[in-house]
């Protein structure tokens, strides 16, 4: 767990081993109901991270959280050895630019077509020339296995490719880190499994570090280097797939049985 306090550069021999990020001690709730009961999670530099949990255990809250949305009541996340929590507007801003975040539903711009929508970006926080961001949208809708469909509009779109085009914007930017929130919420088996090749495809290809919340099991297992199952806004435990399944705690035999104790909902 992470021991590492928000502050200056380590010695450079602890370099190798500093977590991209790291989450320490963190609290919020909100009217007096505790949602995160002090999360502690290290991610390493280009793994894929997913955070498991049941509905309304405080998935995307914990999401929140790691992008400096959410202010917590207590404890640190600690990105590349600077804390979003502590940071002024003006550090958190340039902290934040590290992260591309792939919302549910893919949250696209509906007056926009799909080019305009991974221009988007570009043009905001960029000064590339029009050549250069269309080469970038190809670039990004290529690796999406969406290559040709930048003339769509988005309502011609099926779930499963509004999702994708959602994940080409977030890499418009080449972020290191990559958040998903939910990528499967309300998509067919096949769909599913379609995004999460997607996703395992963006991973290969680009230097990033991702983390993915999810109630899905199976595409937990699909995408996961590590998998940390969140409960009563802890962590309940964090292990390879592999490991994961040999876990004896019966909250999380349950899940992976389909049978959870849905005490949080
Ligand atoms: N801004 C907010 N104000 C008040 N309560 C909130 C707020 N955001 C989240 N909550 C509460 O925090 C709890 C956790 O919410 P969260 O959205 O993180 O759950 P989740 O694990 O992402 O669930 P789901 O799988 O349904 O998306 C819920 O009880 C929710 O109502
Ligand atoms: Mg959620």
């Amino acid at each position: 767990m992470a021991s590492a306090a928000p502050t200056s550069e380590p010695a450079s021999g602890a370099l190798a081993a500093r977590p991209k990020i790291a989450v320490v001690d963190l609290w919020k709730a909100f009217d007096g109901k505790e949602v995160l009961r002090g999360v502690d999670l290290d991610i390493v530099a280009g793994e894929s991270f997913v955070v498991l949990g049941g509905s309304g255990a405080g998935k995307s809250v914990l999401l929140k959280h790691l992008i400096g949305l959410i202010h917590p009541d207590r404890g640190h996340v600690i990105v590349d050895g600077e804390d979003i929590v502590c940071a002024d507007p003006s550090v958190c801003l340039r902290i934040r630019r590290k992260f591309g975040m792939s919302f549910q539903e893919g949250a696209l711009f509906d007056s926009m077509n799909v080019f305009e929508n991974i221009a988007f970006p570009l043009r905001r926080h960029t000064k590339m020339t029009e050549a250069e961001i269309a080469d970038r949208v190809h670039e990004c809708l290529e690796l999406v296995n969406l290559d040709g469909v930048g003339r769509k509009a988005t309502n011609e779109l099926s779930g499963g490719m509004r999702r994708r085009v959602g994940f080409a914007r977030a890499i418009a930017l080449q972020p290191e880190i990559l958040l998903f929130d939910e990528p499967n919420t309300g998509l067919d088996p096949l769909t599913s499994a379609v995004i999460d090749s997607v996703i395992v495809h963006m991973r290969e290809s680009l230097p990033v570090t991702m983390v993915t919340i999810t109630h899905d099991l199976r595409s937990a297992f699909r995408i996961a280097d590590r998998i940390a199952m969140l409960r009563e806004g802890r962590i309940l435990a964090v292990a390879t797939p592999d490991g994961f399944r040999q876990l004896p705690d019966p909250y999380i035999q349950g899940f992976l049985a389909g049978e959870p104790l849905e005490e949080e909902a």
